[in-house]
């Protein structure tokens, strides 16, 4: 295989469940392991969610059990948007893809580790609990690894408090680790994911293509178009999705450089993503922020990598 390296760590989640299907679906991704956080769910049911998605998809790729709650803090679910499961709306098959025995932070720094330098990037679409935990295990992970692409943070609003994104306020001293590590960092934060509302027409390509794992996944979006619908949403933002695709295609949005600090003490703004453009700070530019997507190019590698899976 010659694709992108990938590591996975997600809480799956309805937009995690389709980053995997992204990760593992597109030609040009190489596809190492997927590692579980708690997140939107407990540790328990997100990594029971990632088998069955990878059994449903037929992904065979090492999956490991991480962090059952964050460095420091009281852990955070958001039932509100995936609801009890995690991954409500679609009959989750039984998870026949086995456990990998070690923590994720360890399944992390191996592979990192047992791979040329500069070749792998580490995707997390959740809490960067296992991310902070797999850096202090082994600190040489910050040149070793090719980029870090995260979903989370923003530049403008929260979406769990006025201020802080979800993945960072679940775990804002992880988070702090990872933006202040030395390896390059891809922010795909709030700003960018709401303009990838899986509209009526996205869901009617999915539709088309009739496959078991196109219903599963047409399930999934009808129960979280529901949870977006009472936010005030035409339709539900596939945040996660945006943050394989950075890698995999980057050309699919645009970048501003940015130094990018997270809030750990605020009264109002604990988790917030604090993002300088315009130097007002004087630190160097630490963090690649993505501001605007191509959502027809990224609908046509989802609907294509969807398509490659479970058949
Ligand atoms: C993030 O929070 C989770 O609910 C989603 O899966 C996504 O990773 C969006 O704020
Ligand atoms: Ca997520």
């Amino acid at each position: 295989m010659t694709g992108q390296k990938l590591i996975l760590d997600c809480d799956p989640g309805h937009d995690d469940a389709l980053a995997i299907l992204l990760a593992a679906g597109d030609p040009r991704s190489d596809l190492l392991a997927i590692t579980t956080v708690a997140g939107n769910q407990t540790i328990e049911k997100v990594t029971r969610n990632a088998r069955a998605v990878c059994t449903i998809a037929g992904v065979t790729v090492p999956v490991a059990r991480g962090a059952a709650g964050p460095l420091a803090r009281e852990a955070i679910i958001a039932p509100d948007y995936h609801g009890d499961s995690g991954l409500d709306g679609p009959v989750l098959p039984a998870p026949e893809v086995p456990l990998d025995p070690r923590p994720a932070a360890q399944l992390i720094v191996e592979t990192v580790m047992a791979h040329d330098p500069g070749t792998v990037t580490l995707v997390p679409t959740g809490p960067l609990t296992n991310i902070a935990l797999a850096l202090a295990l082994e600190p040489r992970l910050a040149e070793r690894v090719r980029r870090v692409s995260l979903m989370g943070g923003s530049y403008t609003r929260g979406n769990r408090t006025p201020a802080a994104e979800f993945n960072i306020m679940a775990d804002p001293e992880a988070a702090a680790a990872v933006f202040a590590a030395s390896w390059p960092v891809t922010m795909v934060g709030l700003d960018l994911t709401h303009q990838a509302l899986a509209d009526d027409a996205f869901r009617s390509r999915v539709r088309t293509l009739g496959t078991p794992l196109a219903t599963f996944v047409e399930d999934l979006l009808g129960f979280f178009s529901a949870a977006y619908a009472r936010r005030g949403f035409a339709a539900p933002a596939v945040h996660d999705l945006c943050a394989v695709a950075a890698v995999l295609e980057p050309e699919v949005m645009t970048y501003r450089d940015a130094f990018v600090a997270i809030e750990l003490a605020g009264t109002w703004t604990t988790g917030m993503t604090v993002t300088d453009f315009d130097g007002l700070l004087d630190r160097p530019a630490n963090t690649r922020v993505a501001v605007a997507l191509d959502r027809d190019r990224l609908w046509d590698l989802t609907v294509a990598a969807i398509a490659q899976l479970g058949r």
